[in-house]
C-alpha cells in the first residue's frame, strides 16, 4: 500500500511535470510573400525544434479563410496551444471563440486582430508598426528637409502592418507642407507586385520627378528598385527608397547604393510566443496583451557590414 502511494505520487508528479510545457502547437502563418516572412517561419520552426515542440505549421497563402480552416483543424487535433499570425485584422471572433470553448490558448504574433473581447487571446507578440512608420518618415523628412513628392507602396489591404505603418508615416509628413504622397497603391507585400505597381507609377508620372518611394516592406521596395532601373533611372539617388523589415537582400541593395533606409523588424518572435504559452500552462492565465519589440533605422552607412552579419544567419 505504501509502495502504491509512492508510485501514484510519483506518477502524479510526472504527469504534472510533463504538462508544464507545450508539446504540440499549431501555427497558422500568413504565407511566404516576403523574405521577412520566410525568415519568421524558419525562426519559429527552429525555436520549436530546440524546445522539442511538435509544431503543426500551416501556410495560409495570404488568405484568411485558409487560416480559419487551419485553426479549426488545430482545435480538432487537440493541440496544447495555437499561434496565429493574422493576414488581416477583422473576422476572427467566431473561430477564437471556438478555441476558447476548447480551452486552447491562442497567441497572436506579428499583425493584430480587431476583437472587442480581449479574453479571446492570451497575448500578442509584435513590433509597434506605427512607430516603424514614424521612424522612417522622420528619416526621410530629415534627408529631404521636408520637400518630397512620395510614391507609396502599401502592404496588404486590412493588414496591421499596412494600416499602422501608413498612420505613423502620415502623422510625420503632415508636419511638412512640402511633403506629400502623390501616388499610392497596394503592392500586397510582394516583390513582383511592388515592381508592377512602381512601373505604373512611373508611367503615370510621365517624366515628372518623384523624390522617394515609401514601401511598407523591403520586398516591395526591391521590386520598385528593379522598375526604376529598368526605366533608366538610379534608385537610391534619382529616387530615394525607404521601407521596413531589414532583410539581407535589402541591406545588399543599400550597400550597392540602390536603397537608402529601412527600419528593422526582428522575425524572432517564436521564443516569446512559446514562453507565453508555457507560462499559461504553468498557471499564468492573465498576461499583458501586447509584448512589443521595435527596431532601429539602418542606412547605407552601415549596410555593407550589416549585410555581412546577416547574410549567413
Ligand atoms: O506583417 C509584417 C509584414 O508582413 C512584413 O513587414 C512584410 O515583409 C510581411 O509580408
Amino acid at each position: 500500500m505504501k509502495n502504491f502511494k509512492l508510485v501514484s505520487a510519483f506518477s502524479l508528479w510526472a504527469v504534472s511535470a510533463s504538462c508544464a510545457f507545450a508539446t504540440t502547437v499549431g501555427f497558422s502563418q500568413v504565407g511566404s510573400e516576403s523574405g521577412w516572412r520566410t525568415s519568421f517561419s524558419e525562426a519559429v520552426k527552429a525555436e520549436a525544434k530546440q524546445r522539442g515542440i511538435d509544431l503543426k505549421f500551416a501556410d495560409a497563402q495570404q488568405k484568411q479563410e485558409n487560416q480559419i480552416k487551419a485553426v479549426r483543424s488545430f482545435i480538432a487535433q487537440g493541440v496544447d496551444a495555437i499561434i496565429i499570425a493574422p493576414v488581416v485584422e477583422t473576422g476572427w471572433k467566431p473561430v477564437l471563440k471556438e478555441a476558447k470553448r476548447a480551452r486552447i490558448p491562442v497567441v497572436i504574433v506579428d499583425r493584430n486582430i480587431n476583437v472587442d473581447d480581449d479574453s479571446l487571446y492570451l497575448t500578442r507578440i509584435a513590433t509597434d508598426f506605427t512607430e516603424e512608420g514614424r521612424k522612417i518618415g522622420e528619416w526621410l523628412m530629415d534627408k529631404t528637409q521636408g520637400n518630397c513628392d512620395i510614391a507609396e507602396l502599401q502592404g496588404t489591404v486590412g493588414a496591421t502592418a499596412a494600416i499602422d505603418r501608413a498612420t505613423g508615416f502620415n502623422a510625420v509628413i503632415a508636419n511638412y507642407p512640402n511633403a506629400k504622397i502623390v501616388r499610392s497603391q497596394t503592392g500586397e507585400f510582394t516583390r513582383a507586385k511592388g515592381k508592377e505597381v512602381m512601373e505604373g507609377f512611373l508611367k503615370a508620372q510621365n517624366g515628372q520627378a518623384l523624390c522617394a518611394v515609401w514601401a511598407h516592406n523591403d520586398e516591395m521596395a526591391l521590386g520598385a528598385v528593379q522598375a526604376i532601373k529598368e526605366a533608366g533611372l538610379k534608385p537610391g539617388k534619382d529616387i530615394l527608397i525607404v521601407s521596413v523589415d531589414g532583410v539581407p537582400d535589402y541591406f545588399k541593395a543599400m550597400a550597392d547604393g540602390d536603397a537608402n533606409a529601412t527600419v528593422e523588424y526582428s522575425p524572432h518572435m517564436g521564443g516569446p510566443a512559446f514562453d507565453a504559452i508555457d507560462a499559461f500552462i504553468k498557471g499564468n492565465k492573465e498576461q499583458s496583451k501586447w509584448v512589443s519589440t521595435t527596431g532601429e533605422v539602418f542606412t547605407q552607412e552601415t549596410a555593407a557590414a550589416e549585410y555581412e552579419k546577416r547574410r549567413l544567419r
